[in-house]
C-alpha cells in the first residue's frame, strides 16, 4: 500500500462548500475523507453521494451507540450511501457490534470499526465514568470484544496502534486520529502521535483533519504527511 492510501482526510466543516473547496484543492493528492456528524448533519447526504460519484472513498464516522435495531438500520442506510467505513461504539457491547456486522454484509466495500476509547479521554475521564481500567487497558480489552463480534477493524489512539497490532494479528484495521504533523500542536489530543510512529505502530489508516484542512496549502500539508510516514521526517523541518 502507498503511504498516501492510508491518508483520510477528516472534512470537519459547519458547511458544506468549504468542505467541498477542500476536497477541489486537494484533486488527486487524496481520495478519502472522513465526514463526520457535523458535516452530515449540515451538508445531508448529497455530500456523501457527490463524494463516492467522484471515485472518493467516504468513511462515515457515525459513532453509533443506540439500541442494536437502529444501529442497523444506520448502519444501513451509510452502506446505500455508498460509505466504505462506518463507526460503532464498542462500549455499546456484543449486540450492537454484532447488529452492525450483520447490516454491513450486503455491502460488500463496506467496514465496521468500532470506536475503542476517543483520543481526547484520559485515565482520569475514564475513572470519572467508572471504568477503572487505564485506557490503554480499556482500549485493549473493547478491541478484543470488537474482534469477537465480527467487526473489521477498530479506532484508537496512535498510542496504542502498535499494542493492538500485536494483540489483534496482521488483519483487523486499525484506524488512528490523533495524529498531528511533527512540531504541530496536539490541540485537544491527549494521546497523539506523528504520521509516522502511527504507520510504524501498526496503523492501517490515519486520519488527519484540521493540519490538512485548516492548512494555507492543503495539498503541500498533505505532501508533509507522505514525507513522514515514508520516514524522512527532516522534509518537514
Ligand atoms: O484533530 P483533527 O482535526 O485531525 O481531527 C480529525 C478527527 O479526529 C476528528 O474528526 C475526530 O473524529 C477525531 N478526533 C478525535 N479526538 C480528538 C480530536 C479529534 O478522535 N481529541
Amino acid at each position: 500500500m502507498e503511504p498516501t492510501d492510508r491518508l483520510v482526510v477528516a472534512l470537519d466543516f459547519d458547511s458544506r462548500r468549504p468542505a467541498e473547496e477542500v476536497v477541489d484543492r486537494l484533486g488527486d493528492a487524496c481520495g478519502f475523507y472522513k465526514v463526520g456528524l457535523e458535516l452530515l448533519t449540515v451538508a445531508g447526504p448529497d455530500l456523501v453521494r457527490g463524494l463516492v460519484a467522484r471515485g472518493k472513498h467516504v468513511f462515515l464516522d457515525l459513532k453509533l451507540f443506540e439500541i442494536p435495531n437502529s444501529v442497523a438500520g444506520a448502519v444501513r442506510a451509510a452502506g446505500a450511501l455508498g460509505a466504505s467505513m462506518v463507526t460503532v461504539h464498542s462500549m455499546g457491547g456484543r449486540g450492537v457490534m454484532n447488529a452492525a456486522v450483520t447490516a454491513a454484509r450486503d455491502f460488500p466495500r463496506l467496514r465496521v470499526l468500532a470506536l475503542t476509547v476517543v483520543t481526547s479521554m484520559t485515565d482520569t475521564d475514564l475513572d470519572d465514568i467508572g471504568v477503572t481500567a487505564s485506557t490503554t487497558d480499556q482500549v485493549g480489552r473493547l478491541a478484543r470484544l470488537a474482534m469477537e463480534s465480527g467487526c473489521h477493524g477498530v479506532i484508537a489512539s496512535p498510542r496504542e496502534a502498535a499494542l493492538l497490532r500485536g494483540h489483534l494479528g496482521p488483519d483487523p484495521l486499525i484506524v488512528t486520529p490523533g495524529v498531528v504533523l511533527p512540531g504541530e500542536s496536539p490541540d485537544d489530543h491527549a494521546r497523539h502521535a506523528t504520521p509516522w510512529a502511527a504507520v510504524a505502530g501498526g496503523a492501517s489508516y490515519i486520519v488527519l483533519g484540521r493540519s490538512v484542512t485548516r492548512a494555507a496549502d492543503p495539498v503541500a500539508a498533505v505532501r508533509l504527511v507522505r514525507s513522514d510516514v515514508a520516514g524522512r521526517p527532516e522534509a518537514i523541518a
